[in-house]
């Protein structure tokens, strides 16, 4: 591997300077990316492993970052599971039949991920000959709760209602749907990494509607069997929003490196955490959209609060905004570079 900085860090071993990569980096911000999506669907770009491919190479030739995120979604696995979506321009995902009753969670499927997915599995591989050893290859799923969500929604939501009152109302049956995500995701992370990925991160974007005290009982169990499985084969990344109030519960389900949002600083963060773990993210997305001079102080405020300790990956606590300008992005991986450079070394 050429550029190690993103794995370095990942196992908290010393960087030459501090590693960048965005989630959504690849997405419709990008100009070429908007010429191919004029052309296919988000689904077909998910199922073709050329053009995968090519979306997963698009911020890579762009952007200085310091690893590559395979182009996927984290809603795949429901189809194969009996829950077939779409997305809807201009309104995200939606499941055909959503999950309203117990019933329908005795009917779901488990699969193999290798036969059912095995489009994601052929992408790895050939973003891997891509990438030529330049930069690591990051895998993904989603984690219980915010697979859960969508199943039981059918699309986004903003109070999470139905999902939380199946997991009030039924908790038998919520253990058995998020027992069933986590075995079937922790065998899909599996299959990624023996294709060919060298990181991978879980998703779970929504969990930060759950007090900790409910985390607790409904959800952590569920994601450490996730990251009992993966059982350290490559270093894990455990990705939340919302969390602020229950960071040592993220950690304690697992992962080498653990996600914060920008709800809190950093060094809070960090030590909520602990400093045997690593940390990623903590910029305001939105800061992407305003002036130049407010966006890097940002970056550097949280350079700063990182104090140059090995375990910082530098993100954004959430994903890239598709009204977002490329040369703000190209902008903010360069300074991140050259700003760090100066605090690792000193
Ligand atoms: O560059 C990357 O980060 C890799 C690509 C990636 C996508 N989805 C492609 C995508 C990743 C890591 C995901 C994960 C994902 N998918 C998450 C977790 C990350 C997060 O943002 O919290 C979630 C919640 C989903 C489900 C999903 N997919 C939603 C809610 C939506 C619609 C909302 C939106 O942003 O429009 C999607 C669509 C989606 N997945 C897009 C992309 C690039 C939008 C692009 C398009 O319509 O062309």
């Amino acid at each position: 591997m050429t550029n190690t900085r993103f794995l370095n860090a990942c196992r908290r071993l010393p960087v030459d300077a501090t590693p960048v990569w965005f989630m959504r980096q690849a997405g419709r911000y990008m100009p070429e990316y908007m010429a191919l999506r004029q052309k296919h669907s988000l689904l077909e770009l998910c199922r073709n492993p050329e053009l995968a491919t090519t979306v997963t190479m698009q911020p890579v030739n762009r952007i200085d970052v310091d690893a590559a995120i395979l182009f996927s979604d984290l809603l795949l696995p429901l189809e194969p599971m009996g829950l077939p979506f779409d997305f809807i321009k201009g309104e995200g995902p939606q499941i055909e039949t959503p999950i309203r009753t117990t019933a329908d969670i005795d009917r779901l499927k488990t699969f193999e991920p290798r036969e059912s997915l095995s489009h994601v599995l052929a992408a790895i591989r050939l973003i891997q000959r891509e990438l030529d050893g330049r930069i690591p290859l990051i895998g993904f799923a989603g984690a219980p709760f915010t697979l859960a969500s969508y199943a039981i929604e059918g699309g986004h939501s903003n109070n999470f209602a139905l999902t939380k009152s199946l997991m009030y109302g039924h908790p038998d049956a919520w253990h058995r749907l998020c027992g069933l995500f986590a075995s079937i995701v922790g065998d899909y992370l599996v299959a990624q990494i023996e294709a060919g990925v060298d990181v991978v991160q879980v998703f779970d974007s929504w969990v930060g509607a759950l007090s900790p005290a409910d985390y607790r009982e409904f959800v952590l169990p569920h994601t450490q069997a996730i990251f009992a499985r993966v059982g350290g084969r490559v270093p894990t990344i455990h990705f939340g929003t919302g969390t602020s109030t229950f960071l040592p519960e993220l950690r304690e389900a697992g992962g080498d490196v653990i996600g914060a949002d920008w709800r809190i600083p950093l060094d809070d963060a960090w030590d909520l955490i602990g400093h045997d773990r690593g940390i990623q993210g903590n910029l305001d997305p939105t800061l992407l959209l305003g002036p130049t001079e407010r966006l890097l102080a940002g970056a550097d405020d949280i350079l700063r609060r990182a104090g140059g300790r090995p375990g910082h990956i530098f993100n954004l606590g959430h994903g890239i905004l598709p009204m977002t300008s490329l040369e703000q992005v190209q902008r903010l991986a360069e300074h991140v570079h050259t700003q760090s450079r100066v605090t690792v070394s000193a």
